[in-house]
């Protein structure tokens, strides 16, 4: 393998440092289990920078159930296999203890960024997101930092944190790869059986269905989003955590749909929680 393994902090600043100020630095943190999506981050980032760098870490701190991060996917060698096929030059692998050596004191108040959405159903979680992608930014001190436009919050809420804190880093949104049939690439669908994977989709559907309602010129968002939420098929397996349509920066819900807004959600399918969104924007054509 090509791919230099950092397992500390020390190790990936010292493999960083010949590379810093000769070549743009750019960085995809990921917590592993690495699919499409993240190849399509990595990609891109090679592209447009000299060296890249993966962080690949289950952080503890954003799980705000304990079952949830021990089920969390963990597929390290495969990681390594893609991140060296991909032509990553570091993938930063820590352990906890190297990243929280004690419990923080100190970590990233998010404010109303996570009021709703995910935010509200999962408390601290953004907090937990914040403060790692602080820490590793801290220790990597990329150039520019990519990130997955389906978890939309964690984007709005990092480009947020870059410019409350003056960090010196561009934040690149890179659009969600789905399958053919829609679903958003997560690594919690390989959690999914034969059943909950073709009711998965049905989250997309809800999704669409707003966009095409936007497009159409309906402009109440509880309409919007109860007539959404309605394609979502009954039953045992599948709940609907939230729908909800807000402004793509504040993730605040908007009063009326007068320009883009997003359209997000996040669906249960059995004891696997997905979430996905849609720009929906009046303006143009088809939403
Ligand atoms: O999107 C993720 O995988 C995680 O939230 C991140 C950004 C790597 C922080 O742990």
């Amino acid at each position: 393998m090509n791919v230099y393994r950092a397992e500390t902090i020390e190790a990936v600043r010292a493999a960083l440092q010949p590379r810093r100020h000769q070549t743009r630095i750019g960085f995809v943190p990921t917590m592993g289990a690495l699919h499409a999506g993240h190849a399509r981050l990595i990609e891109t980032a090679r592209r447009e920078c000299g060296c890249v760098v993966v962080s690949i870490f289950v952080n503890p701190l954003q799980f705000d159930r304990a079952d949830d991060l021990a089920r969390y996917p963990r597929t390290l060698d495969e990681d390594l296999a893609l991140c060296d096929a991909l032509g990553v030059d570091v993938a930063f692998v820590p352990a906890a203890g190297e990243i929280y050596p004690v419990e923080p004191e100190c970590t990233v108040d998010i404010g109303r960024l996570g009021e709703h959405l995910c935010g509200r159903g999962r408390p601290g979680h953004f907090r937990g997101v914040a403060t790692v992608v602080l820490k590793l930014f801290a220790i990597v001190g990329p150039d520019t930092a990519y990130f997955g436009e389906k978890d939309a919050q964690q984007l709005a809420i990092v480009r947020r944190l870059v410019a409350d804190f003056n960090l010196p880093i561009s934040i690149a949104g890179v659009p969600t790869v789905r399958e053919p049939d829609g679903l958003a690439l997560s690594s919690r669908n390989r959690r999914l059986d034969a059943c909950g994977r073709r009711q998965a989709v049905s989250l997309y559907a809800a999704l669409q269905h707003a966009r095409a309602s936007i497009a159409r010129g309906a402009t109440d968002p509880h309409t919007i989003a109860a007539e959404a939420a309605a394609v979502i098929p009954g039953g045992e397996n599948l709940r609907l955590e939230y729908l909800e349509l807000v402004d793509p920066n504040t993730m605040q819900p908007v009063p009326r749909v007068d320009g883009p807004v997003l359209a997000a959600g996040a669906l249960w399918v059995g004891d696997t929680r997905l979430i996905d969104n849609v720009m929906c924007d009046p303006a143009r054509a088809g939403g």
